[in-house]
């Protein structure tokens, strides 16, 4: 079986970590692999199966082909990165998989959730988008449904960890809550902290807060800057990436983001609208033989993991979960759902990984 020689740009981030665990976990066919970050990490070393590789500063990076002859990069450094280095692997011949938002809504570029449109795919096509890890756990449950009987409208409210936001939003939490609970120990009850540098655990400072109101104990009904139509980008993406995705603009669809105080796994709930009746036992019968999604719906259960999903029991999995499936009482068509995932899983790193085993099931890579 042939192997490929693999670069991880943003490979000391949230995404770009679990990148690398999905290659190690899923036995990803990789000859060597590359760590490339920015200059602050250079010269650090991280593991990849028993090897220690070191990091490399992406600006400085040369001989992509000519001298470690990369076949396929995945991507996880933000948006400005990507835009800036992504061109540089694709001129060079390298598939691209991007995790970022820069190329999505591009109509040139494949925006995929291999489940879902994998049909999409094309040796000629180099650059790749990964979509929105909101989008991405919605569109794999709503594809199967969609494929039975056509979606008209969808109205999805998200429950999203702080991962997303990344490392240090994480450290971000962490460091409220810990704040928090020593004002609760010392009866001071006040329940919120400053917006102020924090010190890490491994006592450098952060500065200015990842995500921009205290996060530990509150949520925020914003994720993302506003838009002019009042909505945020992150509702935008879910918008366009699930219409792009499902290869129908007539899908009408509002979204409300929210970031929970929940470090891994996003949940959200899904009302959708569907052309002809379904029932919900075959909804559930669908689902539960597509693989990758799995149905956990048992209010009766006296096993209470087994009633519906929560965050906490789907984080580190590579599944999407589906309970609470249920008729809508106020339309004749409607369904209402809660779908969760583990965002830097199916959301992000699987997901990419995924797209790179379909361009070699494809013969593209
Ligand atoms: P670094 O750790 O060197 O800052 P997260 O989403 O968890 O915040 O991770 C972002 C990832 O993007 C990290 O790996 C980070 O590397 C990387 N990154 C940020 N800025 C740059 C840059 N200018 N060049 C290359 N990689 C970058």
């Amino acid at each position: 079986m042939k192997k490929y020689n693999i670069a991880i740009v943003g490979a000391t981030g949230a995404v770009g970590q679990e990148m690398i665990r999905m290659l190690e976990l899923r036995n990803f066919p990789v000859n060597n692999i590359f760590y490339l970050a920015s200059a602050r990490s250079a010269g650090r070393k991280l593991k990849f199966r028993d090897n220690e590789i070191e990091v490399k500063d992406l600006s400085k990076f040369t001989g992509i082909k000519s001298k470690y002859s990369i076949d396929l990069a995945l991507f996880s450094a933000g948006a400005s990165i990507s835009k800036e280095y992504a061109p540089k692997f694709t001129a060079e011949g390298v598939f691209v998989i991007d995790n970022s938002s820069a190329w999505r809504m591009d109509p040139e570029i494949p925006l995929v959730v291999p489940e879902v449109n994998s049909d999409v795919l094309s040796p000629r096509k180099l650059l790749i988008s990964n979509p929105n890890c909101s989008t991405i756990q919605m569109v794999v449950v709503l594809g199967v449904i969609h494929k039975i009987s056509r979606i008209k409208r969808i109205i999805v409210s998200t429950y999203q960890s702080v991962s997303g936001a990344g490392a240090r939003a994480m450290e971000q939490l962490r460091y409220e809550t810990g704040e928090i609970l020593k004002q609760i120990e010392k009866k001071e009850v006040i329940f919120n902290c400053e917006q102020k540098d924090y010190k890490l655990s491994d006592n450098k400072t952060l500065k200015n807060p990842a995500i921009f109101y205290q996060i530990g104990f509150n949520l925020i009904p914003q994720i993302d800057i506003f838009l002019e139509n009042l909505y945020t980008k992150e509702e935008m993406k879910m918008v366009n990436e699930t219409r792009k995705i499902l290869n129908d603009n007539s899908i009408m669809i509002s979204a409300t983001c929210v970031r929970v105080p929940v470090f891994r796994s996003h949940s959200e709930s899904v009302w959708i609208e569907t052309e002809q009746k379904l029932s919900i036992e075959k909804v559930k019968e669908l689902l539960n033989k597509t693989e990758g999604i799995k149905v956990i719906d048992d209010i009766q259960s006296s096993d209470i993991f087994n009633r519906y999903p929560t965050p906490v029991d789907c984080a580190f999995q590579q599944i999407t979960y589906v309970g609470r499936i249920r008729q809508d009482l106020s339309i004749e068509n409607g369904i209402v759902m809660w779908i969760v995932s583990d965002n830097l899983l199916k959301g992000a790193a699987l997901n990419a990984v995924q797209i790179a085993e379909k361009l070699i099931e494809k013969k593209y890579l």
